[in-house]
């Protein structure tokens, strides 16, 4: 029988399981035989490959992480990986392989296709940093967690009357930040996206909100902008408030998936699988408009993501 296969690569994220079980589900439901490959591209370079049926993706919806594993892989980075990668899957009789992961993975499935191995990407990052792609797999359970961790700052800082500079994932990529930041009253969002002015951008806004009362702040700043502590320190010298900075780190990859990233992976998980099944090869499953649509991959690479700084601008006017 014609066999599919389906791999994690890259940063996992919640909810990358759910698109496992809906690859794993509507493949045996279409005729395939579905292989799981286990950590990344590796698992085709190893062979470290199971054959999956409809039990293998038993209560793992609700699961964080990835029963697949997970890697990102040097070896397969190179013309002579994918060409090993290549050769591995026509062996296994593999018709083509679902890559779920961000960009890097993405260019690894357009590089799997040239070599005649039919790939679809799905998009599973929690940073949303996927230019083709409204929303990524993960990101909304991520948001959710970062909105819980702060939440219990405020309660602190609160109590104490301090300033609490609070670093978010997202590489280079300001979307948790912003989300987040808006979410929780953010005094101040600083993102790579937008430049910023510590006096203007920080102080001075926490000056206004002092005079009509404030006395503790939450000031976010994504991964990209770093510096966090430093900037904890800074802030606290000039404003003689005491300040404290808080890294999240990888609590936010982690957890349960939300209802959101739950459907969100299912419904793309079950696309790919159509895709495959309808000789489609070297696209990515995005949304669009709210839709589940796809993509060639090489176009999908190409493009520029667009920063919401109509959200960024109304953040910086009612956080005050
Ligand atoms: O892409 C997800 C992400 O968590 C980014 O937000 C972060 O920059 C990176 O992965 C961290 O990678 P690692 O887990 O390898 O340290």
């Amino acid at each position: 029988a014609k066999s599919i296969a389906v791999l994690t690569s890259g940063g996992d994220a919640p909810g990358m399981n759910a698109a496992v079980r809906a690859v794993v589900r509507a493949g045996i439901s279409k005729g395939f035989g579905v292989l799981g490959v286990r950590r990344g591209y590796n698992g085709l370079l190893s062979g470290d490959v199971e054959e999956m049926n409809l039990r293998s993706v038993s209560d793992i919806i609700g699961r964080g992480g990835t029963v697949l594993y997970t890697a990102r892989s040097p070896e397969f980075n190179t013309p002579a990986g994918v060409q090993k990668a290549a050769e591995a899957c026509k062996k296994l009789n593999v018709v083509g392989i679902v890559v779920i992961g961000g960009d890097g993975s993405f260019r690894g499935a357009r590089d799997l296709t040239g070599a005649g191995v039919p790939c679809i990407g799905l998009p599973g990052t929690i940073d949303n940093d996927i230019a083709s792609s409204e929303y990524t797999i993960g990101f909304d359970t991520a948001m959710n967690t970062a909105v819980e961790m702060i939440d219990r700052i405020r309660d602190t800082a609160e109590s104490h009357d301090r300033c609490s500079v609070v670093e978010v994932m997202g590489r280079r990529c300001g979307d948790l930040a912003l989300q987040v930041g808006v979410a929780v009253g953010a005094t101040s969002i600083l993102v790579p996206e937008v430049e910023w002015d510590f006096q203007k951008d920080i102080i001075d806004r926490m000056r206004f909100a002092q005079k009509s009362g404030k006395q503790h702040f939450i000031i976010m700043v994504a991964e990209g902008v770093g510096g966090t502590t430093e900037l904890a320190k800074k802030i606290q010298e000039t404003t003689g408030i005491e300040t404290r900075a808080t890294i999240l780190g990888h609590v936010q990859r982690g957890g349960s998936p939300t209802l959101r990233d739950r459907v969100v992976a299912s419904e793309m998980g079950y696309r790919a699988v159509e895709l495959l099944e309808a000789g489609s090869s070297n696209r990515v499953v995005i949304m669009r408009g709210g839709k589940i649509v796809d993509l060639d991959i090489t176009e999908a690479l190409s493009m520029q993501r667009v920063f919401d700084k109509k959200l960024y601008d109304i953040a910086l006017q009612i956080s005050i």
